[in-house]
């Protein structure tokens, strides 16, 4: 039987015989004395073995090889003063052996050394490959061992202390309005139709409202066929939670405990309550994203009234055709930023490109706020707009403002994305802090210029604020997001849970009473029997986690994630299948692979 875990051993164990199981993380031969670390879950120990201590256990020692798997039964012994190791937290004992035991060796080469290589140094897809080695390393198994933690602390919070209960809802199921593609799965005894996999539990959460199931919560998991990057996996994990009878401030301050209780159970971190809100206009006024990076300043201003009627027509023409002009100011710019870099084919240039913006209009300020700029600008303000500007903006001799002019949107994508770069170039983010904040009364609706309509800014059973209800289209909505240091790791609102309202806001995003019916008829009809206020929110769960551990990537802190091609270099998914199966389910592929390809 195990007596203790490898990484639990301490000075108090000294004298006591253990028995230890885990892999050989290193084997090292000091002249005849061997040393092993020997690993598992918890951490690593030092075993020792020679021919005058330990006979019986020297030869098994000898013989053995990284990641073979043993059992080891010893004695926990004080480390000699000189081999004491304070960087390891079992560092000051060691185990001589009785016995040492060969479990299982290893029968081929490793593809990469389990733990004396940086998590760095191997590529990702040797990694992924071979995801059972790389989850056996010290970082990749604290990260699970952190999810886990947090899911344990949500649990014991949730269900405990605010009579949550977790229900689970289909995996096979029906399209789920979160705006992203749908996985299908074709069905084989209802030929013709397909499944869907969900984007969200949101409209089975809503239906457990209406049920009276009053708090509910499930870690669930949720499938959104779109784009990926470091942040977004096509399969991931959401705490999600819908409660009924709570207003949107009593929602945002249970969830802000909730938050706390996470950081103080896993983190041991004292979180100041309450986290503060912006509304989504400051957002976009004040940073050009609704999801900001509160940790430093840097913020934007908008200049469209001082330049509206300038004789520079990228300013002038940007606000009379409803546009914005707005500056990023940089303390210390002009001294550090060379025109080549605001210039095309500049860095800054390309980032401001790739939001769209066609170009970076920038102004220098000299000593005794002398401004120097592309010529344009300089001949084409008044001395007037100038000052105005220089005062607006707050700039000192010294400073470099960067403009971007033209439709809001691009405006604001284009700075917000250079404000970042000068944020981590200027060395202005302090990795310590914790920026949680809240983003609310968002617009209900935006504009989607390719489809020509309104569509739902989160999703159609969002609730306007009642005020609102006049002017629809306008309408802001009763929702909110919490943004951890510039990343939105959570979002919901309150819904809407009368019918008048809810077709109201169907018909206002172009959705006929028929599609409507088609696609929530279902729910449409619960809400006529007795539907609760209600309101909810849903967290991600691995971005959570992911911040929390530190990690740049989505796919640390997922035991088995896909690629950035969505797909599972371990099991080779997705494959091909056989055509029998296909016919089973009634579907034929009209893919033709390209020449090259074959
Ligand atoms: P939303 O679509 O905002 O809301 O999702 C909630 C949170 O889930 C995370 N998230 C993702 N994480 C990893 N990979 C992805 N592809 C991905 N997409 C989203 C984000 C996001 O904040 N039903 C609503 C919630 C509600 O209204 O209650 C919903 O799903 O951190």
């Amino acid at each position: 039987m195990r007596t203790n875990y490898c990484g639990e051993l301490r000075a108090e164990h000294i004298g006591k015989t253990v028995t230890l199981y885990g892999w050989v993380d290193r084997r090292r031969d000091h002249g005849g004395v061997i040393f092993i670390d020997l690993r598992d879950r918890t951490g690593i120990v030092q075993i020792v073995s020679d021919p005058q201590r330990t006979p019986q256990s020297y030869n098994d020692a000898n013989s053995l090889r990284n990641e073979y798997v043993i059992k080891v039964i010893g004695t926990v012994s004080k480390r000699p003063e000189e081999s004491l190791n304070p960087k390891l937290p079992t560092g000051e004992v060691e185990i001589y052996a009785d016995s040492i035991e060969l479990l299982n060796g290893v029968g081929k080469q490793l593809p990469f050394q389990v733990s004396t290589a940086d998590l760095e140094a191997v590529r990702e897809d040797l990694r992924l490959k071979y995801r059972y080695l790389d989850l056996r390393r010290d970082r990749m198994a604290r990260n699970l061992q952190l999810r886990h933690e947090v899911v344990k602390a949500i649990r014991r919070f949730l269900e405990d202390e605010h009579n949550f209960i977790e229900v689970e809802t289909p995996i096979l199921t029906r399209s789920t309005p979160e705006g992203a593609r749908d996985y299908l799965v074709p069905s084989r005894v209802n030929p013709g139709k397909w499944f869907a996999l969900p984007q969200s539990p949101q409209l089975f959460k809503q239906l457990l409202m209406v049920s009276g199931c009053d708090r509910y919560y499930q870690i669930a998991r949720c499938f959104r066929d779109e784009d990926l990057r470091a942040d977004r996996q096509p399969e991931f994990t959401q705490l999600d939670m819908e409660m009924s009878f709570m207003s949107q401030d009593e929602i945002i301050e249970l969830n802000e405990a909730l938050i706390c209780h996470i950081f103080k159970t896993v983190k041991q971190i004292d979180i100041t309550l309450p986290f503060p809100r912006l509304t989504h206009a400051e957002a976009m006024a004040r940073y050009g994203t609704d999801r900001p990076d509160t940790r430093f300043g840097l913020e934007l201003v908008d200049v469209s009234e001082i330049v509206k009627d300038s004789g520079f027509k990228v300013f002038s023409g940007a606000v009379a055709s409803g546009g914005t002009v707005k500056v990023l100011p940089i303390p210390g710019g002009n001294d550090t930023i060379s025109n080549v870099r605001i210039k095309p084919k500049g860095d800054l240039f390309n980032e401001a490109a790739a939001a769209g913006a066609k170009g970076i209009a920038y102004i220098r300020v000299r000593e005794n706020n002398k401004i120097d700029t592309i010529g344009a600008i300089e001949d084409n303000l008044t001395e007037a707009q100038k000052q105005q500007l220089l005062e607006k903006t707050g700039a000192k001799p010294g400073h470099l403002l960067l403009f971007g002019a033209g439709d809001t949107e691009t405006v604001n994508k284009s700075l917000d994305r250079l404000r970042q770069v000068m944020g981590r170039e200027l060395r202005l983010i302090d990795p310590s802090k914790i920026n949680l904040v809240w983003i609310v009364e968002f617009p209900m609706f935006e504009w989607n210029a390719e489809e020509k309509r309104l569509e739902a800014l989160h999703h159609p059973f969002t609730a306007p604020y009642a005020e609102d209800l006049n002017n629809l289209k306008n309408a802001r909505a009763q929702a909110y997001d919490l943004v951890y240091n510039g990343t939105e790791i959570g979002g919901g609102s309150l819904r809407i849970y009368q019918k008048e309202i809810q077709e109201k806001v169907f018909e206002t995003i172009g959705l006929s009473k028929e599609e409507a019916d088609n696609k929530f008829g279902f729910l449409l009809e619960a809400f006529e029997y007795g539907t609760p206020p209600h309101g909810g929110i849903a967290y991600g769960l691995d971005r959570f986690v992911m911040l929390l551990s530190g990690e740049e990537s989505i796919r640390d802190v997922i035991a088995f994630p896909k690629t950035q091609q969505a797909s599972c270099l371990l099991t080779n998914a997705p494959a091909a299948v056989e055509g029998r199966q296909l016919k089973e389910l009634h579907v034929a592929s009209t893919y033709r692979p390209k020449q090259e390809e074959k």
